[in-house]
């Protein structure tokens, strides 16, 4: 399983972003499947910098620009020259600061353009009875994937995050069956965009309120790939747990 650790702004100070990466190291000796830690980008620049353990790290989100005269803009070439090997695109957070999904697909060329992986967000806003959130999710994962080659469509995870489930307790998180219903559903989808196996090892990623206390429920018989966790991964008590809950 991979499990990405969004820290979002919740991480601030060096200390604590080293007490993270530190557990992280230890735990990766053990943990059979892929950890990625997406820290703040100053942070990330300190922390990936000379890395050589089985931790990974990823951008929260890059730069619609490729370079110049842009004061501010960090470029997801940036990120790759520090040692980033994933890049998070497309988060509900970006979308609703303006992140259209053509903005989105313009990012996602950036990105692989310069070897990174996409960790492509998607979600719908709401799980309204009528089913309209499936042709919402469809939508965001189709334009996203049609612009770009079989070959380069293949490289990406998507991680699935319905935005009513995000940042609350796990008593809010997505109910494991419908979790099932929506996995299946988006293998549909990339079954429809790629042909042949390649749709089926796209790693597809939950995220919204996962917590220690329900991982394992969220995991188990889902069929989901691996899990992109907020505020549960920027502590380090509970992140142990987390892995240890899914080891
Ligand atoms: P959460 O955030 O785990 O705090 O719900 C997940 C995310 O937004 O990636």
């Amino acid at each position: 399983m991979i499990i990405a650790a969004n820290w979002k702004a919740y991480v601030v100070d060096l200390e604590k972003a080293k007490q993270l990466l530190a557990t992280s190291k230890k735990l990766a000796r053990t943990y059979k499947g892929t950890i990625v830690l997406a820290p703040p980008t100053p942070l990330l620049g300190a922390l990936a910098s000379g890395n050589k353990s089985k931790v990974a790290f990823a951008a929260q989100d890059v730069s619609l620009t490729t370079g110049g005269a842009h004061t501010g803009e960090v470029l997801a070439s940036m990120y790759a020259t520090v040692g980033a090997r994933y890049a998070i695109v497309g988060h509900s957070e970006r979308r609703a600061a303006g992140d259209t999904n053509a903005v989105v697909v313009e990012k996602i060329r950036h990105i692989l353009a310069c070897g990174l992986t996409p960790i492509l967000c998607i979600g719908e806003q709401e799980h309204d009875a009528e089913g309209r959130y499936l042709a919402f999710v469809r939508e965001e994962i189709t334009t996203a994937l049609s612009s770009f080659t079989q070959k380069e469509r293949s490289q990406f995870i998507l991680a699935y995050e319905p935005i009513w489930a995000i940042g609350k307790s796990s008593s809010a998180a997505m109910d494991p069956n419908d979790l099932t219903e929506m996995v299946l559903y988006i293998r549909k989808v990339l079954a429809e965009l790629i042909p042949g196996k390649a749709a089926t090892r796209i790693p597809i990623l939950y995220g919204g309120s996962v917590e220690p206390t329900n991982i394992l429920d969220l995991a188990r018989s889902t069929h989901i790939d691996g899990f992109l966790i907020g505020h549960a991964s920027v502590d380090v008590a509970t992140f142990t747990a987390l892995i240890k809950a899914i080891s």
